[in-house]
């Protein structure tokens, strides 16, 4: 089989992701450490905030297989994506697969809904977002719990994402990690290039 050397992940993606799992860590950190770490943590969510919004620019104009194009696919060939999974008959991508696609998507999401509220919330003792005042009270109670609740969510998918990333190195061979450092993937000539 020939084997060659892709460049799939450019280095804004690279670099976009390694500062977003330091800034989720930093930001779980610091929001539970409260208090004086609450001014931090309004910095990071402003430097989530803004990766975010690279990353939907990103997502048009970036790397072949940056392009929200190339990885979000419909729902047909994302349920046969999955049941050729459960086949063990699915092909190998060099970009995201149809269901990691969603993965992202949905990560992506959720870590904008997590920025969002984040603007509007209150420790109610020292620190607020910057828009807290530009809302009621109740809005802004609302706006905190579902900044509070939409972290487990962002959690539960996080740990998702890393799992299904060991589980392809457990059961398909494949390290997902080393590409996304150093931006390069083995393509063989089976490997699916979208
Ligand atoms: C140490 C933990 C993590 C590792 C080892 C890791 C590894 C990876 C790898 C290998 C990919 C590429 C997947 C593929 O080949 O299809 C990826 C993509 C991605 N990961 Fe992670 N990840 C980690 C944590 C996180 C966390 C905490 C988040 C966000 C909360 C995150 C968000 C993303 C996103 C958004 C992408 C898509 C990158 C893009 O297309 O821009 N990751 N990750």
């Amino acid at each position: 089989m020939i084997v060659n050397k892709i460049y799939v992940w450019d280095l804004p993606t690279r670099l976009f992701h390694w500062a977003l799992v330091a800034l989720v860590a930093f930001q779980w950190l610091s929001g539970e450490l409260e208090d004086e770490w609450l001014k931090f943590h309004l910095l990071g969510g402003y430097a989530i905030l803004a990766l975010l919004a690279f990353r939907l620019l990103w997502g048009f104009v970036g790397g072949e297989y940056a392009r929200f194009g190339n990885f979000l696919r419909g729902m047909g060939p994302t349920l046969e994506y999955a049941r050729a999974l459960r086949a063990n008959t699915a092909p190998r991508y060099l970009g995201h697969n149809p269901l990691g696609g969603w993965m992202i998507a949905a990560l992506l999401a959720t870590l904008a809904l997590q920025g969002f509220t984040g603007l509007f919330a209150s420790d109610d003792v020292m620190t607020s977002g910057p828009l807290r005042y530009w809302v009621s009270d109740q809005i802004a109670e609302v706006m905190t719990e579902l900044h509070e609740g939409s972290f487990n969510v962002l959690l539960t998918l996080a740990v998702a994402h890393v799992a299904s990333i060991l589980a392809h190195r457990l059961f398909k061979g494949e390290d997902l990690v080393w590409p996304m450092l150093t931006g390069y993937k083995d393509s063989d000539e089976a490997s699916k290039k979208q």
